[in-house]
């Protein structure tokens, strides 16, 4: 069932953080969907309610343009046809004003991220604004950005880009934006920490305090880039430098000061890039594209598992699906 992120953030927030997933493909697809529902070998497994989660299915644009997004659809709305029991936004990742107003008239997105955060703030507030008004007109929800997610690697001085919270609280009483992804230390790809890690939990507490009461905060840039999968990689001729990520145990910590979505591209790459390299090394006379995506769906079903226990969201599909009726 695809609800707006709205609701889901209502029944996570201060507890846990749902996990929102960039998907491409098919295989990402129902890996992702499978992984939700704590299923891992088939579609046809039972539902593990034990695990079960409601998830956010993030669209970039770059997914959007890979091939062509009316495939992307279709296999969102098949997906939920064959997963019956799932609960999930459906939202646009780094939109533009013009994605976003794509994204909302096609009926089809229940959520839209602005992210007009390179723009100075009274252009970000002009451009938020407009594309909220147009959301809310159509029942969709809308997030915007405030701030600038930099990384130690790019030599971004930190307090220049992170958010500002007495703008953050201006930002979000002109704007009317349903969420707000902040910059707290976190930079998108692989490579966002050289040595410690920096989430800045400090600048996190003041911003929600300077926020009304409820307001749903996002953090981008939140994969943990694991040891294990990018030695898989180059163990299988990959070439990927040393690199760190989020420490996953602050996720929770996240979520407990007002993070209720929580942005995982990355780490899903990774484990693709593993599977597909492993499989082919494994099996050097296979070319058949059937074999690694076997091998995948199983493996990114399990990791989402693992991702939302992470996140607190594992178990909570049950209860959402109580408030939601
Ligand atoms: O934040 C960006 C996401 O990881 C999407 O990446 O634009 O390469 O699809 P993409
Ligand atoms: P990662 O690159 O850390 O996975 O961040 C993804 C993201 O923020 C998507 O919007
Ligand atoms: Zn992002």
């Amino acid at each position: 069932m695809i609800v707006t992120t709205t609701e889901l953030f209502r029944h996570a927030y201060a507890n846990y953080a749902i996990g929102a997933y960039n998907i491409n493909n098919l295989e990402q697809t129902v890996g992702l969907f499978r992984g939700n529902l704590g299923k891992i070998k088939k579609n046809e497994d039972p539902v593990d309610w034990q695990t079960a989660a409601p998830f956010i299915l993030q669209i970039s644009r770059g997914a959007r343009s890979y091939t062509d997004k009316r495939f992307l659809e279709a296999m969102i709305r098949t997906a939920d046809e064959i997963f019956p029991e799932s609960v999930f936004a459906v939202h646009l990742d780094h939109g533009t004003e013009e994605t976003c107003y794509d994204a909302i008239d096609s009926g089809f997105y229940s959520s839209v991220m602005i992210d007009a955060s390179h723009e100075p703030f009274e252009k970000n507030v002009e451009i938020t604004k407009r594309v909220v008004d147009r959301a809310h007109a159509k029942g969709v929800v809308v997030e915007a950005e405030l701030g600038q997610l930099g990384g130690v690697e790019e030599d971004v001085t930190g307090s220049v880009c992170l958010t500002d919270p007495a703008q953050a609280a201006k930002f979000v009483e002109l704007t009317g934006c349903d969420s707000l992804a902040v910059a707290i230390g976190t930079s998108h790809g692989a490579y966002k920490f050289a040595g410690q890690q920096a989430l800045r939990l400090d600048v996190l507490v003041k911003i929600q305090a300077a926020l009304p009461k409820g307001f749903p905060l996002v953090m981008h840039g939140a994969s943990s880039v694991p040891k294990e999968w990018v030695d898989r990689i180059n163990a299988a001729g990959g070439k990927l430098g040393s690199t760190s990520g989020v420490n996953e145990k602050e996720y929770i910590e996240a979520a407990k000061r007002g993070v209720c979505k929580i942005n995982i591209d990355t780490d899903g790459r990774l484990v693709w890039c593993a599977i597909y390299r492993e499989t082919f090394l494994k099996q050097p006379e296979d070319f058949d594209p059937r074999t690694p995506g076997k091998a995948f769906m199983p493996a990114y079903a399990e990791y989402i598992i693992h991702k939302n226990k992470m996140l607190g969201s594992a178990g909570q599909l049950q209860n959402v699906k109580k408030l939601l009726k």
